[in-house]
C-alpha cells in the first residue's frame, strides 16, 4: 500500500472535524510503559486510532492506541498514547504515517520516547538518555517509493535528526531537576526478538548506546517534512550478554513505572522550556 498526499489530508481533515479549532503544536509519541503522560493532559480530546480514516492499530504491550489532544505545560499538544511497529507487521509507511498527519494539523516539533535496552556497559538499567544521533542503516527507509514533495525533499539531510536546541533545552531541565541525563546513540533494530549478546557486541562497536524497536523511523519521517524532534529513551533494562540474564517484556514495563515521576517531570519541563 503506498500512501498519497489525499490520504494523508483525509486523515487530518477528519481530525481537525473532531478538534473544534485546536490547533496542536507538540506532537509525542509516547512508548512502551510511558503513555501516561497522555492522561494529564488537560482539556483533553482523545480519538481512538481505530476511529480514524487510514490509521493502523497498535497492537504492542502498553500501547493504549489514542490520539489525545490537549493541554500540557502550556503547550498544545497531540499525543499518541501507543505507536506502531514494524515488527507488528506494519511496513515503514504505516509505521510513520501518523506522523504526517500531525505535521498537517499544524505540529513543529516532535517529541518521542522510548524504552530500550542499554549497550553502553558504563551505564545503568533504569537511567534516562537524551538521544543524541540514531543508527538504522540495516533496515528499509520509511522514506522509500515516490517521494511526495508536500512534505520534504527526495534526499533529505540527517545530520542533525535530533535538533541540537532542544537537546539543550533537555539538558538544562535534567539539570535544574537535579537529574541524570545521559547522552547517546540509539541503534535500531527491528525486532521482535531481542538481539542476541553477539548483535548488542556489533552494535556497540558501531557507536550504539541504546537499542530498541522504534522511533528512529518516526524521526526519519519528521526531519523529512521539517520537524524540530526531542527524543528520550528510558534504559529499561541492559541488553543480551551483558547480565546473565534473559530479557523479557515484564521488565520492561516495570522499569516504565519506577521511572514514571523523573520521566514525567523531564518531559514536562521540557515542554514548558522549549
Ligand atoms: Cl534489549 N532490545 C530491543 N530491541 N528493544 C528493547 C530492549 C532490547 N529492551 C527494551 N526494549
Amino acid at each position: 500500500m503506498s500512501y498519497t498526499i489525499e490520504h494523508y489530508r483525509a486523515s487530518a481533515d477528519f481530525l481537525r472535524a473532531r478538534l473544534g479549532g485546536f490547533v496542536p503544536k507538540v506532537a509525542m509519541i509516547l512508548g512502551s510503559g510511558l503513555g501516561y503522560l497522555g492522561d494529564q493532559v488537560e482539556g483533553a480530546i482523545a480519538v481512538d486510532y481505530k476511529d480514524i480514516p487510514h490509521f493502523k492499530a497498535s497492537t504492542a504491550p502498553g500501547h493504549k492506541g489514542r490520539l489525545v489532544f490537549g493541554t500540557l505545560e502550556g503547550q498544545k499538544v497531540a499525543v499518541m498514547q501507543g505507536r506502531m511497529h514494524h515488527y507488528e507487521g506494519y511496513s515503514y509507511e504505516e509505521v510513520t504515517y501518523a506522523v504526517r498527519v500531525l505535521r498537517l494539523l499544524g505540529c513543529d516539533t516532535l517529541v518521542v520516547t522510548n524504552a530500550a535496552g542499554c549497550v553502553n556497559t558504563d551505564w545503568k538499567a533504569g537511567e534516562l538518555m537524551l538521544i543524541t544521533d540514531h543508527i538504522k542503516m540495516f533496515s528499509e527507509s520509511p522514506l522509500r517509493g515516490e517521494n511526495l514533495p508536500e512534505f520534504g525533499v527526495r534526499f533529505p539531510d540527517a545530520s542533525k535528526l535530533y535538533t541540537p536546541r532542544l537537546r539543550q533545552v533537555a539538558r538544562d531541565c535534567a539539570q535544574k531537576l537535579g537529574l541524570t541525563l545521559r547522552e547517546g546513540v540509539y541503534f535500531y533494530c527491528y525486532g521482535p526478538q531481542y538481539e542476541t549478546p553477539a548483535e548488542i557486541r556489533a552494535a556497540r562497536v558501531l557507536g550504539g548506546d541504546a537499542v530498541g524497536m522504534s522511533t528512529a523511523p518516526e524521526v526519519i519521517v519528521a526531519g523529512h517534512c521539517g520537524m524540530e524532534v526531542l527524543g528520550f529513551t528510558l534504559l529499561s533494562n541492559m541488553a543480551a550478554g551483558i547480565l546473565d540474564q534473559p530479557l523479557s517484556e515484564e521488565e520492561v514495563l516495570l522499569a516504565g513505572e519506577h521511572a514514571r515521576e523523573d520521566f514525567s517531570a523531564l518531559v514536562r519541563a521540557c515542554l514548558r522550556e522549549m
